[in-house]
C-alpha cells in the first residue's frame, strides 16, 4: 500500500468559483488538504471559514507566511492573477491559477518566469482539459484518429451574465470567456495563426461603456491549414451550453451533452430536455480533476498538463481577437517568444 500525503494548499479569493474549488479540496478530494483561505472580505473570509472548518484570513501574506501551505489556489479577480504569482513564486509555493493568466502578455512573461526562477510549478485553470468528454474525444486525436483536422468548432454560453461589477473587472469576453475555447482550440488542434473577430454589446448595452461585448465571434486560421470559428454568448437565456466539434479526414467529434440529466421528455408534437444552469452545474467534475491533477503533477515532479505557457498562449489569442474586433481587420497572430 503507497500512502502519500496530499497537498496543503491555500485557497485566495472565496466568490463565485473559489468556493467552489475550497469546497471540493475540503470534501471531495485526498489529494489536496485545505490548509486555510483568504478573501479581503471580512465576511467572505469568516463565512467560508466557518463551513469549512479551517483558518481564514484577509490577507494574501498570511497564507503566503505559513509554513504549512506548500501550494495556493489563486481565485481572485482576473487584474491581480499576474502579481499574485509572482508573489506566491517569491514564497516558494506552488501555484494554481484560474485563467486569464494576465490581460497584457508582458505581465504573463513576468509571471511565468517567477515561478521558474522559484521552481515552483505554476498551473492555469483551463478545467475543459480535464472533462471526462473533452479527455476521452482528445485520447482518440492524440491516437490520430480524426486524420488531417479540417474544421473546428467551439461554442460557449452563459444563461445569464455575471455581475456588472465582476465584468468590468475582467478583461472583456475574449480574455475571460472565449480564452476557454483558445485553450481548447490550441490544445485540440495547434497552434493559431491568424484570427478574424467582431462583438456585440445587445443583451446589455451597459457594458459598451467600458469597451465589453456581450456577444463575440472568432474566425481563425491554424498553422496546419485547418479553420476554427469560435461564438461566445454572455445571455443564452435557455441555459448554460459548451460544446465542440472538429472535422477531420477521418472522422467527426462533437462533445456537447450540456443537458442537466440525460433525460428528453415527449408529449405530443414537443420533446424537452433539461440544460444546466451554469458552469459549475456543467462541469463538476472537471474542476475537482484539474485540482487532483495539480497535486499529483506536485507530488511527482512531473510537468502540469497546463501550464504557463499554455497560459500565455491563449491570452496571445484573446489580445489578437480583441485588436481585430477593434480594427475591424484580421489580425496575425504573434508567435510568443
Ligand atoms: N475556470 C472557470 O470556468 C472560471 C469560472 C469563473 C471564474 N473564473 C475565474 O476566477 C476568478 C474569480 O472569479 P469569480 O467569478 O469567483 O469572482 P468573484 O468576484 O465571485 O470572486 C472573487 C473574490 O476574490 C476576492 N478578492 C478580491 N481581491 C482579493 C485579494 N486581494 N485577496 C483575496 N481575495 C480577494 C473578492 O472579495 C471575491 O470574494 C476570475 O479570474 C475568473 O476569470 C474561472
Amino acid at each position: 500500500l503507497l500512502v502519500t500525503d496530499p497537498l496543503r494548499v491555500g485557497v485566495v479569493g472565496l466568490g463565485r468559483l473559489g468556493r467552489i474549488h475550497a469546497e471540493n479540496i475540503k470534501n471531495r478530494t485526498r489529494a489536496l488538504e485545505l490548509v486555510r483561505v483568504a478573501d479581503t472580505l471580512e465576511e467572505v473570509a469568516r463565512s467560508a471559514a466557518a463551513q469549512l472548518d479551517v483558518p481564514w484570513s484577509t490577507h494574501f501574506d498570511d497564507v503566503l507566511c505559513d509554513a504549512e501551505v506548500d501550494a495556493v489556489v489563486i481565485v481572485t479577480p482576473t487584474p491581480l492573477h499576474a502579481s499574485m504569482i509572482e508573489q506566491a513564486s517569491a514564497a516558494g509555493k506552488h501555484i494554481f491559477c484560474e485563467k486569464p493568466i494576465a490581460q497584457d502578455i508582458e505581465s504573463a512573461k513576468q509571471a511565468v518566469e517567477a515561478a521558474q526562477r522559484s521552481g515552483v510549478q505554476l498551473q492555469l485553470g483551463f478545467h475543459r482539459r480535464f472533462d471526462p468528454d473533452w479527455a476521452a474525444a482528445m485520447r482518440r486525436i492524440e491516437a490520430g484518429e480524426l486524420g488531417q483536422i479540417y474544421f473546428f468548432r467551439s461554442t460557449l454560453r452563459d444563461m445569464e451574465p455575471p455581475s456588472l461589477d465582476f465584468l468590468r473587472d475582467s478583461g472583456g469576453i475574449f480574455f475571460d470567456m472565449m480564452i476557454h475555447d483558445f485553450d481548447v482550440a490550441r490544445w485540440m488542434v495547434g497552434e493559431v495563426i491568424e484570427i478574424t473577430a467582431c462583438g456585440a454589446a445587445i443583451a446589455d448595452p451597459r457594458v459598451a461603456e467600458f469597451n465589453d461585448v456581450d456577444q463575440g465571434i472568432a474566425v481563425l486560421r491554424f498553422a496546419n491549414g485547418a479553420l476554427g470559428v469560435i461564438d461566445v454568448s454572455r445571455s443564452a437565456g435557455y441555459g448554460y451550453e459548451c460544446a465542440t466539434e472538429i472535422v477531420g479526414s477521418r472522422a467527426t467529434v462533437r462533445i456537447a451533452h450540456g443537458q442537466r440529466f440525460n433525460v428528453e421528455w415527449l408529449t405530443p408534437g414537443a420533446s424537452t430536455t433539461d440544460y444546466a444552469a451554469g458552469f459549475l452545474e456543467r462541469f463538476p467534475q472537471a474542476y475537482l480533476l484539474e485540482l487532483e491533477d495539480f497535486a499529483a503533477a506536485v507530488r511527482d515532479g512531473r510537468p502540469v498538463r497546463v501550464n504557463g505557457h499554455d497560459g500565455i498562449g491563449a491570452l496571445n489569442l484573446a489580445i489578437a481577437a480583441d485588436r481585430s474586433r477593434a480594427e475591424k481587420r484580421a489580425v496575425p497572430v504573434a508567435p510568443i517568444q
